[in-house]
């Protein structure tokens, strides 16, 4: 009653006032907090990035050093973790682990949960609800690499790494992962800094999914570990942040390039979907694809070109050109390169979301954040539906029923 628009799928739907991200999709534009895209790829890194996208603008160069030791301070986890990842099955796919494990996390994390103290929420202008806030999200920054390079080497049969020190956010990732297996691990730089890259690009997203799965968990006031987990879970879909795997998946289904007429036909017969293609927001092209297509070329150098980037750029041509596509408005997004630069650098086909859901934890608590501290405080995120079901029935006992 009163209620006229079922918005499927939140296409004509604004939620809430934000100061954090904005996209242009017609003019192919993304700025964090008012910052080119570009010119943050270019001169910054993701954890000056992470402050900005959490606090509103660049740190001095006290702030940045104090964030970056903080952060990767926290990177260290309680030792029973070990057990928690290897209660998993050795095959467990490790979104399904990473998720779990920000859950599990906000167990160790009583304070954390203002209802727990008899409160009910993070006080606006509280510098004690402030300060305990700011130290779950320096806690989940510092971890999520943590947790997600346990998610990698537990299925591997490996020790765990404690969180090195004297390296860069990507360079302690890396380092934790160690996944070409020499002793003495040091990072690449140019792997490193192209992660970072990575990491940077997808820091935020302003209200896709998975934040927006953040803040509806978060509307409840539920502490942030929970909140994240929920958005992690959001993320794994391959409609989201599992498309990057899904391109892999598809490249190596179409092989060689002169198989790439015949998977397009598939797509317009609606047979198959063209993954790593399209945006509910750009509308021309995503400015992400630009640069991670050419953070590839960087990769390359080091690691020697993929077997599948004949195939990925006659996909990518071919679509471009072609009338299906151009008139739906379907380009590569962030998603189309980055499974290439991920593979190159040796990670696991499964694991690729996870690179994904690491960086975008920021996103989530910049989000979050800035919820919880709006004026007026929170309110729950309760939508409505259209009812179109039965009307009022009759029960009938089970032995009756035909
Ligand atoms: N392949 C083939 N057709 C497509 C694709 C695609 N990848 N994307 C959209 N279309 C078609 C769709 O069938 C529809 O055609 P029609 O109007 O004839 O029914 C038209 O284009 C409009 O698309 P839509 O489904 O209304 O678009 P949406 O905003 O609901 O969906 C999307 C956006 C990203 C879910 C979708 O484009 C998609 O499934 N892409 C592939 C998965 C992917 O790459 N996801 C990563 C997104 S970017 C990173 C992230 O934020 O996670």
């Amino acid at each position: 009653k009163g209620l006229r628009i079922a918005d499927k799928g939140y296409l004509n739907t604004a939620v809430m006032r934000s100061e954090i991200t904005y996209i242009d999709g017609e003019a192919g534009i993304l700025r964090y907090r008012g910052y080119p895209i570009e010119q943050l790829a270019l001169h910054s890194n993701h954890l000056e990035t992470a402050y900005l996208l959490l606090y509103g603008s660049l740190p001095t160069k006290y702030q940045a050093t104090l964030f970056e030791e903080e952060v990767l301070h926290h990177g260290v986890v309680h030792s029973d973790a070990e057990q928690f990842f290897r209660s998993f099955r050795y095959d467990a796919h490790p979104m399904a682990m990473l998720t779990s494990a920000f859950a599990y996390l906000g167990s160790y994390y009583a304070e954390a949960n203002p209802s727990l103290q008899g409160q009910t929420l993070y006080t606006k202008g509280s510098p004690e609800s402030l300060a305990i806030m700011d130290k779950q999200i320096l806690r989940l920054i510092g971890k999520a690499t943590t947790l997600a390079a346990m998610a990698y080497r537990v299925r591997q049969g490996r020790d765990f790494v404690t969180p090195p020190t004297g390296l860069s956010y990507t360079g302690s990732f890396l380092y934790q992962m160690d996944h070409l297996g020499q002793e003495n691990y040091v990072p690449n730089p140019v792997l490193e800094r192209a992660l970072d890259v990575l990491f940077l690009l997808h820091a935020d997203h302003e209200l896709n999914a998975s934040s927006t799965t953040v803040l509806q968990t978060g509307s409840s006031l539920v502490d942030p570990y929970s909140a994240i987990a929920a958005g992690c879970a959001s993320l794994y879909g391959p409609l989201h942040g599992g498309a990057n795997e899904a391109v892999i998946r598809m490249l190596i289904s179409i092989g060689k390039p002169e198989n790439v007429p015949a998977f397009l036909e598939a797509v317009k017969r609606r047979e198959k979907v063209l993954s790593g293609f399209g945006h509910r927001v750009y509308k021309t092209s995503d400015p992400r694809s630009f640069i991670v297509r050419k953070t590839a070329d960087e990769v390359f150098k080091v690691t020697g070109r993929d077997e599948l980037l004949e195939t990925a750029m006659a996909l990518h041509d071919a679509a471009m050109k072609d009338e299906y596509f151009t008139s739906r408005k379907l380009a590569p997004n962030v998603d189309f390169w980055s499974g290439l630069i991920y593979r190159a650098m040796g990670f696991p086909l499964d694991f690729f979301p996870v690179l994904f859901a690491v960086p975008r934890v920021v996103g989530w608590l910049a989000h979050w954040r800035q919820m919880m501290l709006q004026d007026g405080g929170v309110k729950i995120w309760r939508p409505r539906q259209i009812y179109v079901g039965e009307g009022k029935r009759e029960y009938v006992p089970v032995d009756q029923r035909v």
